[in-house]
């Protein structure tokens, strides 16, 4: 029998971390929807670095392949701000959907984190997560991840990109970033990463 998990929020919320110890917990599948976005990011920006047209960006995403998705660079700052900006393309948002909710869908259960799954793709999840932290302490959490990398990285520019994509994902007209109604919300900004993983267990384990 299929048990969705719906888990939505800003970026560098931790949804991602929970998101896989919940899926190895449990023993479900885990689909991380923000790579299909900027999967589709990354090639809109090797096709144009200037503009992104909806007709390319919705042929773009209907062409997503496997492999595209393994890509090691889709985790750069540039590609992140690509995504959210191929994001607010209603054809795009199409493309992605039915990939989506088949996954969602599979026997032995499903996790999903994005930005819309307990809005859009799974409104009937067993289980909704929001899971949010304060900008600056997410900015903190990006700065030391991308500044580990690369020392010329800036704190303020860091807090700049997570502020300009939350406010992009948040009041974009299609499915845009909210926590549905039934979601739970876990707000990390104080908890670590392991109190983060215990509360959404917590929740799951309740509904199960
Ligand atoms: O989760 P992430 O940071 O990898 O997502 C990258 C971008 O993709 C995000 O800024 C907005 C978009 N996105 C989306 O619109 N809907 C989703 N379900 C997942 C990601």
């Amino acid at each position: 029998m299929s048990f969705t998990v719906a888990i939505d929020g800003p970026a560098a919320a931790g949804k991602g971390t929970i998101s896989k110890a919940v899926a190895a917990h449990f023993g479900f599948h885990h689909l991380d929807t923000g790579l299909l976005y900027r999967a589709v990011g990354k090639k809109a920006l090797n096709y144009s670095r200037t503009s992104y047209y909806p007709e390319i960006a919705e042929q773009l995403a209907l062409e997503l392949t496997a492999e595209d998705l393994q890509a090691t660079d889709l985790r750069t700052a540039e590609v992140a701000q690509a995504a959210s900006k191929i994001a607010v393309i209603p054809q795009v948002r199409t493309a992605l959907v039915q990939f989506q909710k088949t996954f969602a869908k599979q026997e032995d259960g499903a996790v999903l984190d994005g930005r819309d799954i307990g809005t859009v793709i799974c409104p009937d999840a067993d289980v909704k997560l929001f899971v949010t932290a304060s900008a600056r302490v997410r900015a903190d959490r990006r700065f030391k991840e991308l500044s580990a990398k690369d020392p010329s990285v800036e704190f303020e520019q860091v807090y700049q990109d997570v502020m300009a994509r939350d406010a992009r994902d948040a009041e974009r007209d299609v499915a845009p970033m909210v926590a549905a109604d039934d979601a739970h919300l876990i707000d990390t900004s104080t908890l670590s990463i392991e109190e983060a993983i215990q509360a959404a267990i917590a929740v799951i384990d309740a509904k199960k």
